[in-house]
C-alpha cells in the first residue's frame, strides 16, 4: 500500500491543468481551459478544466472529476496505478506500507500485466546492449538500419535471445508468475513446457499515451519466408491492438505543438522519422485506422498526413479506410513516396531540411489525392468513371463541414471534368438516404420517450424540485464555509396576536442551510443528492470545517462525476433561464445570503406545494378523514404564504 504521506503529497504537487494536458490541448477559455473531450469524438469542444477548482468536466460524456479520475478514466488506470503515474511525473518518491503476501496477491491483475511487460522491456534493451549475443546480432542489425545509441534508447529496442526459454526462464527466476508471462503472450505454454514467443527476434515496446509498456512487435532477422516478419503481442487485458498508436508517448507533445499528426505503417518509419528529428509521427502497425485510434489523434490535432508507402497497391487499398478520418472530422493529407521507398527508406537518405521541403510540398489535400489517382486509374471507361465519382461523392459526404464540402465538389468536377450539378445531386442522393435513417430513428426514439415520460406538468415540477435541490448541494459545496448574515423570523405574541419577528443572525452557510432544511424535515427527494448531502455532513463534521478543494481531493469515485457535474454546471447554466420557469432566485453577485435563503425557501415552498397538491387529489375519494385533510392543506397554505412573505413576493405558478 502506498504510505498517506505519500498520497498527500502527490495529491498537493498534482494541477490538474497540467495532467490533463498531457493528453488533451487545452485552451484558455475565461478563468477554465477547453478542448476537446478524450473521450467522445467531437468537433467543438465540451472538456473543460477548472484550475480554480481542481477539477475537469466532459460535457459530451458527463464524465468528471479531479486530476487522480482523469488519469483513472483516461488510462483505465486503477487507484493505485494512477497515483503511481502521478508520483513518477511529479517525481515524488513512493513511500510504501510494508505489504503481506496477500496484499502481494492482491495487486489487481493489470497491474501485475503491466509490470511483467516493464519487466520484459528492461530486459530485452539490456540483452541488447550487454551480452555478446545482443550486440553482435541484435544491435548489430539496428545499427545497420541506422539507428543511433540515442534512438535505440529512446525507444527502448531490444533482443530476445535465440534461445526456446532464455526469457522465461529468468522472469521465473526474478519471482514474476508464468500467469502473467502467458497473459501478456511473453511465454506461451504448451503441455507444461514454455517458449519465449519473441525468440530470436529485435523488440520494438509499444507504449501507451503515458509511456507505460502494453505489448511488443519483434521483428525477425532471419529470410525465413515461412516466419512472419512480424510478430506481436496477442491481445491481452492491456493490450489491445485497435487502441494503440506505435510512437503516441514520443510524439503527442510535438503532435499537439505542431498541430499535425504523420501517420506511417511501420515500427521503423516512425523510429527513422523521430531520428531524422520529425518527431510528430504515429504509426497504425500495418492496419487501417480504426475509430479509437483516430480519437487518439484527434485529442492532440486536427490535422493529420497520411503517408503512403511507395508501393501502388497497398495504397489504394488504404484509400477507403480514410474516410473514417474524414467521419471525425479531421483534415487529412497524404503524400507518397517515389517508387520503391518507405517514410523509412525515405527519412534515412534524406536531408532533413530536403525531408521536410519534400513532405510540405507533396502532402496533398485527400479528396483532391484520391479523384485524381482514381480518375486516371479509370481513363476513358465510362462505368468505371461513374463507379470513381460516386466513390468520391462518399468520401466528400464524410465531411462534417459544408462548406468544405462545397469546395470539395467544385474541386472534384473539374479533375474529373464533370458538371458540378452532378455532383451536388449525387451528394444530395446520399444525403438523402442518411437524413432518411437518422428520421427513422428520430421518430423511433420519440416514441420510446412517450411511452416512459409521465404526463407533462408533473414532470415540469419534478424537475424544478430536481434543480432546486441540485442548487443546494451547489450552494454547500461552493458557500458552505461563507459566514453570512441571515434573516431570521421568529414568532411572537404581541397584543395577543401572532407575529412573526425578523432578526439577523451571523452563521455559517453550512450550518443555515442544515438548520432550514430540518425546520420542516424535507427531505432531498433526488436519491443520489441525499446521499451527496450526507457525505458533505459528514465530511464537514470530521473536519470540522469547510474545504472545497480538500473535499473534491477526497471524493468517493461513485459520487464524483455528479459532484463535478454540479460545480461545473454553474459555469454554464445563466441564471435567468432559472427565471424562465419562474423560479426567481437572485443572482449571485446578490449577497450570498439572500441567495442561499431564497433557494432554501423556493425549494421548501415548492415540496410543500406538492404536498398540498398531494392532499387535494385525495379529496374526491376521501370521506371519512376530509375535515382532517382540509384542516392539513389549510395548515400548510399558511406555510406556504409564511414562506412567500419571507421570500417577499407571491409565487406566480403556486395556486
Ligand atoms: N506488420 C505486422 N506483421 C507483419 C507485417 C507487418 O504486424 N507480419 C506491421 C508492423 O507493425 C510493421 C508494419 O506492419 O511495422 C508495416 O509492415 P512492413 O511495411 O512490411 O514493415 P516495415 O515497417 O517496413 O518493416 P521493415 O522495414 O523492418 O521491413
Ligand atoms: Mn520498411
Amino acid at each position: 500500500m502506498i504510505k498517506k504521506e505519500t498520497i498527500d503529497a502527490i495529491f498537493e504537487a498534482a494541477r490538474v491543468e497540467e495532467v490533463i494536458g498531457d493528453f488533451v490541448q487545452l485552451k484558455k477559455s475565461g478563468s477554465n481551459y477547453k478542448g476537446l473531450s478524450p473521450f467522445v469524438n467531437e468537433k467543438t469542444p465540451s472538456f473543460m478544466v477548472s484550475p480554480a477548482k481542481q477539477i475537469w468536466k466532459d460535457f459530451s460524456s458527463g464524465k468528471g472529476g479531479n486530476a487522480i479520475s482523469f488519469i483513472m478514466e483516461h488510462e483505465h488506470f486503477s487507484y493505485p496505478e494512477a497515483l503511481r503515474y502521478l508520483a513518477n511525473k511529479y517525481q515524488i518518491e513512493i513511500e510504501e506500507t510494508e505489504q503481506s503476501d496477500e496484499e502481494k496477491q492482491a495487486l489487481n491483475e493489470r497491474e501485475s500485466l503491466f509490470v511483467v511487460s516493464e519487466f520484459a522491456k528492461k530486459y530485452f534493451h539490456n540483452i541488447l546492449l550487454k551480452t555478446d549475443e545482443g550486440l553482435a546480432i541484435g544491435h548489430s542489425y539496428f545499427k545497420e538500419r541506422g539507428f543511433t545509441e540515442d534512438t535505440i534508447k529512446t525507444f527502448q529496442l531490444g533482443y530476445s535471445p535465440d534461445q526456446w526459454d532464455a526469457f522465461t526462464k529468468e522472469a521465473l527466476a526474478k519471482g514474476y508468475q508464468l500467469e502473467f508471462l502467458e497473459k501478456t503472450g511473453l511465454t506461451i505454454v504448451k503441455e507444461d513446457k514454455t517458449f519465449d514467443r519473441f525468440k530470436g527476434r529485435v523488440m520494438f515496446p509499444i507504449q501507451s499515451m503515458s509511456g507505460r509498456v502494453l505489448g511488443f512487435g519483434g521483428r525477425i532477422l532471419t529470410n525465413d519466408k515461412k516466419a512472419a516478419k512480424y510478430l506481436n503481442s496477442p491481445e491481452s487485458d492491456i493490450y489491445h491492438k485497435s487502441k494503440v498508436l506505435y510512437g503516441i508517448f514520443h510524439a503527442k507533445q510535438e503532435i499537439a505543438s505542431k498541430d499535425n499528426c504523420f501517420l506511417v505503417e511501420g515500427y521503423t518509419d516512425v523510429i527513422q522519422m523521430h531520428q531524422a528529428g520529425i518527431k510528430n509521427v504515429v504509426a497504425s502497425s500495418g492496419t487501417a485506422l480504426t475509430p479509437d485510434q483516430i480519437r487518439l489523434i484527434n485529442r492532440l490535432t486536427k490535422n493529420i498526413t497520411v503517408l503512403f508507402d511507395g508501393d501502388a497497391a497497398g495504397m489504394r487499398a488504404s484509400l477507403r479506410g480514410i474516410d473514417l478520418i474524414l467521419e471525425a472530422g479531421m483534415n487529412v493529407r497524404v503524400c507518397t513516396f517515389p517508387d520503391g521507398d518507405d517514410p523509412d527508406s525515405f527519412a534515412r537518405k534524406t536531408p532533413i531540411d530536403e525531408l521536410q521541403n519534400y513532405l510540405k510540398n507533396n502532402a496533398t489535400d485527400f479528396i483532391r489525392f484520391k479523384a485524381n489517382l482514381l480518375m486516371k486509374d479509370a481513363g476513358n471507361d465510362p462505368i468505371k468513371k461513374a463507379d470513381v465519382i460516386r466513390d468520391i461523392v462518399v468520401s466528400i459526404s464524410k465531411v462534417p463541414d459544408h462548406i468544405q464540402r462545397e469546395v470539395y465538389v467544385q474541386e472534384c468536377a473539374s479533375i474529373m471534368d464533370i458538371s458540378e450539378d452532378v455532383l451536388f445531386s449525387t451528394l444530395a442522393q446520399i444525403g438523402k438516404k442518411e437524413l432518411q435513417e437518422a428520421n427513422k430513428k428520430f421518430v423511433q426514439d420519440r416514441k420510446m420517450e412517450v411511452v416512459k415520460n409521465t404526463p407533462e406538468e408533473t414532470k415540469e415540477q419534478v424537475d424544478i424540485i430536481y434543480l432546486l435541490e441540485r442548487k443546494i448541494i451547489e450552494i454547500l459545496l461552493i458557500y458552505g464555509n461563507y459566514e453570512e448574515l441571515f434573516d431570521e423570523y421568529e414568532l411572537k405574541i404581541v397584543d395577543e396576536k401572532v407575529v412573526t419577528e425578523k432578526k439577523r443572525v451571523k452563521r455559517k452557510v453550512f450550518d443555515q442551510v442544515f438548520l432550514s432544511l430540518q425546520e420542516d424535515e424535507v427531505e432531498m427527494s433526488n436519491e443520489k443528492f441525499r446521499t451527496i448531502l450526507n457525505d458533505i455532513i459528514s465530511f464537514y463534521h470530521i473536519n470540522e470545517s469547510w474545504n472545497l478543494e480538500n473535499y473534491l481531493k477526497q471524493v468517493p469515485p461513485d459520487l464524483s462525476d455528479e459532484i463535478t457535474s454540479i460545480i461545473m454546471d454553474d459555469e454554464r447554466y445563466n441564471l435567468h433561464n432559472w427565471e424562465k420557469q419562474n423560479i426567481f432566485v437572485k443572482s449571485k453577485e446578490v449577497a450570498i445570503s439572500q441567495y442561499v435563503s431564497e433557494t432554501i425557501l423556493t425549494l421548501r415552498s415548492y415540496l410543500i406545494f406538492s404536498v398540498i397538491e398531494e392532499f387535494k387529489k385525495q379529496l374526491p375519494e376521501q370521506t371519512e378523514n376530509i375535515r382532517e385533510l382540509l384542516s392539513d392543506i389549510v395548515e400548510y397554505n399558511k406555510l406556504k404564504h409564511t414562506l412567500s412573505a419571507q421570500l417577499g413576493r407571491v409565487m406566480p405558478r403556486f395556486s
